[in-house]
């Protein structure tokens, strides 16, 4: 297996764990009930022939990506993580892209249920993924690239003290365009007691 992986943590209502193959039904209702709310953030290959949102939303097509993730995660190149409130799953935060060597870095990716929304639900996960990859799995560095007009996902990453590092134009292929992406990063140094920690002390109150 590789460093930190499998993973299970958990912050008050808020928990993180690997996606199972019994999630299949639950994901499907609540990708494809979020689809107005998922759909202008996230990238697709341009080259893709085109799939509705619920036929990519399947259970089917669930447990088929839950396979290649699960191969991918054990080699160490994602952390794929169920985002979980009270229990439920809520949403998804994930660190891929993991390079090794003199980088070790990764980049994360996101999204919550709008039915949670506004908690502080995914800073809470995403603040305990980036002390996991800074801890367990021996990481340096995790960036965010997020739209400039996503506003919600900027106040996440800001809430939790990423630096704004440099804009990529043309940078991923979202709802039909290459988008313009902001880049944001942490390192190990900008959070010696933990991202956890610094976002107790910051956010108005727990979720
Ligand atoms: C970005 C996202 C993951 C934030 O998750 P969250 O758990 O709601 O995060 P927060 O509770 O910290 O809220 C973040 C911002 O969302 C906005 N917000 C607050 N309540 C909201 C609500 N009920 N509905 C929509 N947005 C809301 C606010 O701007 C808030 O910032 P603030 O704390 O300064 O007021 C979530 O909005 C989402 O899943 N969006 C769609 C997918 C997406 O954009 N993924 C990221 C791609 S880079």
């Amino acid at each position: 297996m590789a460093r930190g992986w499998p993973v299970m943590l958990e912050d008050g209502r808020v928990g993180l764990r690997p996606l199972r193959v019994r999630d299949a039904a639950t994901w499907s209702e609540v990708r494809i009930r979020n689809e107005r709310w998922l759909s202008p953030w996230e990238g697709r290959p341009e080259s893709q022939p085109t799939a509705t949102w619920a036929d990519r939303h399947s259970p089917v097509v669930f447990t088929a990506m839950l396979r290649n993730v699960r191969k991918e995660s054990r080699a160490g190149r994602t952390l794929p993580l169920a985002v979980t409130y009270d229990g439920r799953l809520a949403g998804q935060v994930t660190a891929s892209n993991v390079i090794r060597g003199a980088f070790d870095s990764a980049s994360v990716g996101y999204w919550v249920d709008a039915a949670v929304a506004g908690r502080g639900v995914l800073p809470t996960a995403l603040a305990m993924l980036v002390d996991h990859c800074f801890g367990a799995v021996g990481l340096h560095r995790i960036e965010a690239n997020i739209r400039p007009e996503n506003v919600a996902s900027r106040r996440v990453v800001e809430k939790l003290g990423f630096r704004e590092e440099a804009m990529h134009l043309r940078y991923l292929f979202i709802d039909g365009a290459w988008r313009d992406h902001l880049s944001f990063a942490v390192t190990r140094e900008d959070v010696p007691d933990g991202m956890l920690r610094r976002w107790h002390a910051v956010r108005p109150a727990p979720p």
